[in-house]
């Protein structure tokens, strides 16, 4: 068991309630949980309606996923339990908000994920002016954050913002870089956005996220059993993260850009291919959940 509680909210990253559960005996608490539709179409219930044959409706999708993170919810702490909306590329604002609001309802302790997208930026300027908790994900970059800061200013709750750490790894970039420079970025801010680390794939990527006081992290069990078993260790003083990548290779520097955090959220440049590419990946795992198995 954890007897050092880090600084930082450790969330399970996943969609099956038992594995939270194990992580929670496991550390003696979890602070809170992140689902994704790639992560509840893996969920082990859904996983055997499909194998057995079952197709599931779009409706049937959604009961599931309240079923599911009705189990989670009182399992974690204060951290809440990320809920994500069912968004394509052409999804509207309004849509988004339509589900975000119903999803809202079914936890006591729900955060609304919505993409870091003109739309999903649009979605969650209305979600925090109608008091709706926030999380946007599919973050990449530091041009994101600070659309994400100054679209949801004068929020009553903290609005989380989830930079994908391991997947500007997979394309050699160094993903804690945006950690670090999202960090840097917001001393200058109000406090309003916790940086929640997200796309954790290695003990060194949860230890770098300490290190740099992202006020949440999500991790997958797997890594956190990994930490568990090595006696959960914490970064040293003079901690400095490798920056090197799964085949060894060093991962390319993100540099810090000066932005004004007090610009309109519209006048940053949000565009990245891997939201893009993010969106279409949920929409595939989500689509597999509904066709029949061959
Ligand atoms: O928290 C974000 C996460 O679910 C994405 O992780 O491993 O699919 O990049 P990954």
């Amino acid at each position: 068991m954890l007897t050092n509680k880090p600084k930082a909210k450790i969330l399970v990253d996943g969609g099956d309630p038992d594995e939270t559960l194990r992580v929670k005996n496991l550390l003696g608490f979890v602070d809170g949980q992140t689902t994704n539709p790639s992560l509840i179409a893996k969920n082990p219930e859904i996983q055997q309606r499909i194998a057995a044959g079952h197709t599931l409706s779009p409706q049937e999708e959604k009961d599931e996923y309240r079923k599911i993170v009705r189990t989670i919810s009182p399992l974690v702490g204060d951290a809440g339990v990320s809920i994500e909306v069912f968004a394509d590329l052409d999804t509207s604002a309004e849509d988004m908000l339509a589900q975000g609001e119903e999803m809202f309802t079914w936890i006591p302790n729900a955060y609304i994920k919505y993409p870091c997208t003109h739309e999903g930026l649009r979605a969650a300027e209305m979600s925090v002016q109608r008091g709706l908790r926030v999380n946007m994900t599919l973050c990449f970059s530091q041009d994101q954050a600070a659309a994400v800061y100054a679209a949801t200013r004068g929020t009553k709750e903290p609005v989380y913002v989830s930079p994908f750490v391991g997947r500007l790894d997979d394309r050699g970039e160094n993903g804690i870089d945006v950690i670090k420079n999202i960090k840097a970025m917001y001393k200058s801010g109000d406090g309003h956005v916790h940086v929640l680390s997200a796309s954790i794939r290695q003990l060194d990527h949860l230890l770098a996220s300490f290190a740099l006081n992202a006020e949440l992290v999500t991790v997958p069990a797997k890594v956190l059993e990994k930490w568990a078993a090595s006696n959960f260790p914490m970064p040293a003083q003079d901690f400095t993260y490798k920056g090197v990548g799964a085949n060894a290779q060093p991962l390319k520097p993100i540099p810090y850009k000066e932005l004004d955090l007090n610009r309109p959220w519209q006048s940053f440049d949000i565009a990245h291919e891997l939201t893009t590419k993010g969106i279409q990946k949920f929409v595939a795992d989500y689509r597999s959940t509904l066709k029949r198995s061959a």
